[in-house]
């Protein structure tokens, strides 16, 4: 049998076991996948002690994990995080699949050419860095205006929250900020929003299982609105995707997305 594990504190919300095992299931596959809540950032000797196939890795390792993979494939190395490893022989080969997760949750608002993000934080790097590969003129605006160098470098705009101009058009505006989480309130002032939301065509929100205040703002506007539903469930199927070496059917997404939604094989 062939062993996974998600890396992560916490981790007992994680609802990537249910989605994974029920994608091995799909393929008849002898796989099992739990879960791993580590304090300590020894992921790369616990994945070689306990002889996993693969593993993902969710906050707050992410940023060891790259550090620790012996080989970085593609955008991980923009990102400087990692969220999946593969063992191949006797190395760990790490990926970054959350910005195509993002861009096959999308799929459906696409083309477009600009997008605003909200937060800079692992989720907007990941985020912006599969916008910008996909030409979409990409304006990043953040609270804290020091950690927008990342965003610059890589060939975004980049703006504090404070300063973000509201008369911009923007094709897609995304939450990628921790507001509306735990609490009821907006990752930019109300009005500000309700100016950009005006102009604007999509919104997607990074948090999942919740009808924040942003996604419901946004509903008001009419305009076509996703939560993050669909990055986990498709951050998990490229993942998926890369330990089997195949490609995802139809059906396989929907026994993986089945799994998400209902939490069922754990
Ligand atoms: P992740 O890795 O999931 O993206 P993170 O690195 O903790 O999470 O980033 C969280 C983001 O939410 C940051 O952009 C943070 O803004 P700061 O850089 O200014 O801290 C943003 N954020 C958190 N609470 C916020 C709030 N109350 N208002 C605006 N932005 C907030």
């Amino acid at each position: 049998m062939n062993r996974y594990t998600i890396f992560g504190n916490p981790v007992s919300h994680s609802k990537s076991p249910s989605m994974q095992n029920a994608g091995f299931k799909y393929l008849g596959l002898d796989c099992l996948y739990d879960k791993t809540q580590i304090k300590k950032q020894n992921i790369k000797d616990i994945f070689k002690q306990r002889d996993l196939s693969g593993a993902n890795i969710t906050l707050p390792h992410k940023e060891v994990a790259y550090e620790l993979a012996d080989i970085v494939v593609g955008e991980a190395n923009k990102i400087k995080a990692v969220n999946t490893y593969i063992k191949r022989g006797d190395k760990i080969v790490a990926y970054n699949t959350d910005g195509s997760g993002f861009m096959m949750a999308i799929k459906e608002f696409l083309p477009i050419s600009s997008a605003l993000i909200i937060g800079a934080g692992g989720t907007a790097k990941a985020i912006a860095v599969a916008l910008i590969e996909a030409n979409i003129q990409t304006t990043v605006a953040n609270r804290t205006a020091s950690k927008l160098k990342f965003f610059k470098d890589i060939g975004a705009k980049t703006t504090s929250t404070k300063n973000l101009n509201t008369n911009y058009i923007y094709n897609l505006i995304i939450n990628a900020t921790s507001v509306g989480l735990i609490d009821d309130t907006t990752p930019i002032p109300i009005n500000n929003l309700k100016k950009i939301l005006k102009n604007c065509s999509y919104a997607f929100d990074c948090i999942y299982n919740k009808n924040t205040k942003f996604l419901s703002l946004s509903k008001m506007f009419c305009i076509k609105c996703k939560s993050g539903e669909d990055m986990l469930l498709y951050q998990g199927v490229k993942a998926l995707e890369l330990w089997t070496n195949t490609k995802a059917t139809k059906g396989l997404i929907k026994c993986m997305r089945d799994a998400l939604v209902n939490n069922t094989i754990s």
